[in-house]
């Protein structure tokens, strides 16, 4: 998938105001790919834009070999899965039933699809809960829900908006470390963004970084190698001098 001269203007009053600005970069098939960058720079809308929630305002996306130039039509939808920082379920329904409004939206009917909500179930953990309703899971047990959910109806695209961001310190770390997983299991290609370098160092293989003003500035390949991405990821040398590099960074484009 490639973006090429995205930019993306909302109005504001009498004002325009330009969120994107000529925003060209690729993601590949199968990778984990992380967006960092300040706050209001514009990265959600980028993610809406990735997965046709919104259309650009010039620009075009070239995805599955067509070139797309007003944004990825609505019956591409399910291609992609969403995975938002609120995990966004249901409170009326029990977790099975979340996962299944996303096979009802895409008309998708048949035992088939009702075992795969209990395969994606088991592939976060919550098999054992599928009856239970939203208010009765930690908040960990919900994001995983979502996670689960966003999988469902077998999307080619994971595109998650901070999904991590409303959790406390330790479950954020266990769910990092289970993103990881999730992706050398499923083979998706992932789409994330994130405020973490260190999360981003654990789970991505590429990084990119927007400014302020909702430009790309810096693009940086994750060399850690896979099989150093464990609990002692911590005391790797590659992990070290990349989260330097990495801070540094963060801390420039905040101007
Ligand atoms: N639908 C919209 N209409 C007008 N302005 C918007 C809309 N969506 C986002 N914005 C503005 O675009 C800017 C970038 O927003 P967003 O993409 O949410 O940034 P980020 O996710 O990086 O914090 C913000 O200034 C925000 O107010
Ligand atoms: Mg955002």
């Amino acid at each position: 998938m490639s973006f090429k001269n995205i930019c993306k203007v909302f109005d504001k009053g009498n004002d325009e105001i330009v969120v994107l600005d000529d925003i060209s970069f690729f993601v590949r098939e199968k990778e984990y790919l992380c967006i960092m960058g300040p706050s209001g720079c514009g990265k959600s809308t980028l993610l809406k834009i990735a997965g046709g929630i919104e259309a650009p305002t010039l620009g075009t996306i070239e995805w599955k070999g067509t070139e797309y130039k007003n944004g990825i039509p609505k019956q591409q939808l399910k291609n992609f899965g969403f995975v938002f920082q609120q995990h966004n379920l249901l409170e009326w329904r029990t977790v099975y039933k979340n996962l299944h409004l996303n096979l009802e939206i895409f008309n998708l009917k048949g035992e088939e699809w009702e075992k795969r909500i209990m395969e994606m179930l088991k592939l976060v953990g919550l098999e054992a809960y599928p009856n239970i309703y939203p208010h009765e899971l930690s908040g960990g047990m919900r994001q995983r829900t979502g996670i689960a959910r966003a999988l469902v109806h077998n999307p080619d695209i994971l595109l998650m908006d901070q999904p991590f961001g409303a959790l406390d310190a330790i479950t954020r770390k266990t769910l990092s470390y289970e993103m990881l997983n999730l992706w050398k299991k499923t083979q998706k290609t992932m789409l994330m963004i994130t405020n973490s370098v260190e999360e981003a160092l654990l789970v991505s293989q590429r990084i990119i970084i927007m400014n302020k003003q909702g430009k790309i500035v810096y693009e940086i390949d994750n060399t850690i190698p896979v099989e150093a991405r464990n609990e002692s990821i911590g005391s790797n040398e590659e992990f070290i001098k990349l989260r330097k590099k990495l801070d540094g960074i963060v801390h420039d484009i905040q101007k």
